[in-house]
């Protein structure tokens, strides 16, 4: 029976290396290790070995069956390795990833206040910021705005129970700014969310988005504010871009001019686009901020400075020519993917 076991093992392990699908491995292991198999047939003969070999008999079987159940997997696993390298063969992993596969980009509004953050930030202006529920104080009365204004309206503003409000524009933090900051020069910009009981339609919505901008020190003029900002729109519509201001009235500057971009579409006759707001801080603003603080930082006999503000909206519509402004809030991915 041991010599039997060992010429059974040399076959077994013989016929293995000629082996090469998966059937041929399954047949081949039914063959000698199933219940039917040669290696069984072969272990029944234990009942008729005399006692005292039993213990030797025993071992060389086990022997035997791990010798060939061993040389399966050996043989398995090389037949899978060799598959898994022939499914691969041709294919270049040095070769950079298929980029865009469900990489979204950040929303056009994001961007344009991102850049307008960015170019501004190079010219020294730091991040202010104010609450979108205001007092009238803020909104309005700081700003020296008449309680006769039209802008104060129940029907152009939304205003709350208590008395306060949702800002109409971030010009509220012109003087939230102001009211804090310890020392000059303030120079701040502050994007952010104002409220207007506006119809809504393809220029307008009740909430739309505008940055502010706010430089006050010993000497600011009037070249300052045109510098500032000729260099922003370049920055933002382009270097040829031509900037007009064009005398206007807002009640917290004097002057006042509202801006205008000339813009030049391809085929058609350039035209002038109104994008900003801005004037000269007017002496009356500095007067009711120092008259909150109690000191002289603010004295309208010793700073001066400028403002300006506009809609990121509009920026981002005039940048991209958006017809509709409601494109910016819909999040249709079919819209959004452009840019
Ligand atoms: N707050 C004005 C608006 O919402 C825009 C504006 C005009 C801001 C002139 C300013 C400014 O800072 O100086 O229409």
């Amino acid at each position: 029976m041991l010599s039997q076991l060992d010429s059974l093992k040399t076959e077994a392990l013989a016929a293995l290396d000629t082996l090469s699908d998966e059937a041929a491995l399954e047949a081949f292991r039914i063959d000698y290790l199933g219940k039917k198999g040669k290696l069984t047939a072969l272990s029944a003969g234990m009942r008729d070995v005399p006692p005292d070999l039993k213990k030797e008999v025993g071992a060389k079987l086990n022997e035997v069956r791990e010798a060939i159940s061993g040389g399966l997997s050996t043989r398995q696993e090389a037949l899978q390795a060799a598959k898994d390298a022939a499914s691969v063969v041709g294919i270049d992993l040095s070769l950079p990833g298929r980029p865009g596969a469900g990489v979204g980009t950040l929303h056009p509004l994001t961007q344009i206040r991102d850049l307008a953050v960015r170019t501004l930030r190079r010219m020294g202006f730091t991040l202010a910021d104010g609450p979108e529920i205001e007092t009238e104080w803020h909104c309005f009365d700081a700003l020296n705005t008449p309680a006769d204004h039209p802008a104060r309206n129940e029907s152009d503003t939304f205003y709350l129970p208590d008395g306060r409000l949702l800002r109409t524009h971030t010009s509220s933090v012109q003087i939230r700014t102001m009211e804090t900051v310890k020392a000059l020069p303030v120079r701040v910009i502050a994007p952010g969310a104002a409220y207007r009981r506006d119809e809504i339609d393809a220029t307008h919505l009740s909430v739309f988005n505008q940055i502010e901008a706010l430089y006050v020190d010993k000497d600011v003029s009037l070249a300052d504010l045109k510098g500032t900002l000729e260099f922003f729109f370049r920055e933002v519509f382009g270097p040829k871009t031509v900037v007009r201001f064009r005398p206007h009235f807002f009640p917290f500057t004097e002057p006042s001019f509202e801006i205008d971009v000339k813009l030049e579409a391809k085929g058609k006759e350039a035209r002038w686009i109104e994008i900003a707001g801005c004037g000269m801080v007017d002496p009356a603003v500095f007067a009711e901020v120092s008259k909150k603080r109690g000191d002289n930082l603010f004295d309208p006999e010793q700073v001066t400075g400028f403002a300006f503000g506009m809609g990121l909206d509009r920026l981002a519509m005039i940048l991209h020519g958006i017809s509709d402004i409601r494109h910016l809030i819909e999040n249709d991915v079919r819209f959004l993917q452009q840019f």
